[in-house]
């Protein structure tokens, strides 16, 4: 599997530069991330997210967020699209894109999605977008630099627990 590492430290991606992709298919899954934001369900922020992933294998996984009236069970879009491609047995990603109603700025995924992409690399790209379909892209790693992932997990220790 192209440079991706499967095992105890997890499923990521090591040392890969990421994917270059076509104007086409940037806008295609920015497009792709709109239309999963119209199916958010967020009564409570009224803020509508949508995330559109491409794997490795060119298939796209999409997702919006979904709060609940126990407000700290809510899930990010950028989540759900991840665990809808996993769930069904995808691990290397490309790319995500990520909408919003924001006209003035583009969304920003928050910190524990980060963390939740970096699980599965760290050379791969999030394409954030404003509503009107302009974007900025960042590799994982630019988002969140000196990440913990799976790897450190099996590094060397002082101590071993039995
Ligand atoms: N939200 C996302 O789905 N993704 C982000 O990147 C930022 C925030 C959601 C969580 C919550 O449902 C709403 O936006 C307001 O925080």
């Amino acid at each position: 599997m192209d440079g991706v590492k499967s095992g105890r430290g997890g499923a990521h991606r090591e040392n890969q530069s990421s994917t270059q992709l076509s104007q086409e298919s940037v806008e295609k899954l920015i497009k792709q991330s709109q239309e999963a934001k119209e199916h958010a369900y967020c009564p409570y922020s009224k803020f509508r997210v949508g995330a559109a992933l491409l794997t490795s294998d060119n298939s796209i996984f999409t997702g919006c967020n979904v709060e609940n009236a126990c407000y700290n069970l809510g899930v990010c879009a950028e989540r759900n699209a991840m665990a809808k491609a996993v769930s069904e047995g995808k691990k290397t990603f490309k790319a995500i894109a990520i909408s919003s109603d924001m006209s003035d700025r583009i969304i920003t995924p928050c910190g524990g999605c980060r963390q939740f992409m970096r699980e599965f690399g760290s050379s791969w790209d999030v394409y954030m977008s404003k509503a009107d379909g302009s974007y900025k892209k960042m590799t994982v790693d630019e988002l969140l630099p000196l990440s913990f992932g799976p790897q450190e997990l099996t590094r060397t220790k002082v101590t071993d627990l039995p």
